[in-house]
């Protein structure tokens, strides 16, 4: 059966991560979270000093940029990828609120995108991938047989973070989350470099009434067509 590329973007915390990893376990697709690359790159940037209380130090990052290495490796139990920086798994370390409210400004830096979307693309060279992030479909994979936009309101999309940042035990603020996900909005949809915009071809997606499972049911419709298309 021929493998097609699947492009998800979107606003922050559409829930792009839970339909994109279902969707590659049900087709038998790699799943790549283009976003933990930017997160992982911005707590390489905190542990070693180069972020600190409103003070990002592009320019010692673009230097340091050939110590970063973001890998990933699939975890049996869990049903995906982790990943890892430099050796060490930093699954948990990047899904923080420190790290989301630093990784906007990380992701505007031209020398970071240029060498995380050349590894994005070696993901997915082969097709068979789903890959969720903001720039995907109009940057990574222009050619991608099948292109989504997702969106929500911000506040059920904060309401979601919330609760699955409860879920992990950390102590944080529906205002700060909501806060945050409206910087990061503001930031990724007008920085210079591949601003998250929706694709000519993307089919948009609003998800604010849909369940999880409703979502999914109609994504992986929509990707069965495709494949159906194009064989
Ligand atoms: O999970 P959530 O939707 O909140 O964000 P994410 O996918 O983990 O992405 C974190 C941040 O990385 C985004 O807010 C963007 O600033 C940046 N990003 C990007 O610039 N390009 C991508 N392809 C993916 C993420």
């Amino acid at each position: 059966m021929h493998k097609i590329t699947i492009a998800i973007d979107g606003f922050s915390s559409t829930g792009k991560s839970t339909v994109a990893k279902r969707l590659a376990k049900a087709l038998g697709y790699v799943y790549v979270d283009s976003g933990a690359m930017y997160r992982a790159v911005t707590f390489y940037a905190m542990q070693n000093g180069l972020i600190e209380t409103n003070c990002f130090d592009k320019e010692q990052l673009i230097e340091q940029l050939d110590n970063i290495q973001i890998n990933f490796k699939f975890n049996d139990d869990l049903g995906f990828a982790e990943v890892y920086l430099n050796g060490e798994n930093v699954e948990k370390n990047i899904r923080t609120l420190q790290v989301s409210q630093f990784v906007s400004q990380v992701a505007t830096v031209s020398e970071v995108r240029e060498q995380l979307v050349l590894q994005q693309q070696n993901f997915g060279k082969h097709k068979g991938v789903v890959m969720d992030g903001r720039d995907i479909g109009t940057v990574v994979f222009p050619d991608a047989e099948l292109k989504l936009f997702m969106t929500a309101s911000a506040e059920k999309r904060a309401l979601r973070r919330y609760d699955e940042l409860l879920e992990r035990g950390d102590d944080v603020s529906y205002e700060d989350v909501l806060t945050n996900v409206q910087t990061r909005d503001h930031i990724d949809s007008t920085r210079e470099d591949s601003p998250l915009s929706m694709a000519k071809d993307a089919i948009k997606v609003d998800n604010s009434n849909l369940t999880l499972d409703e979502q999914f049911e109609l994504i992986y419709k929509l990707a069965l067509n495709k494949i159906n298309e194009c064989n």
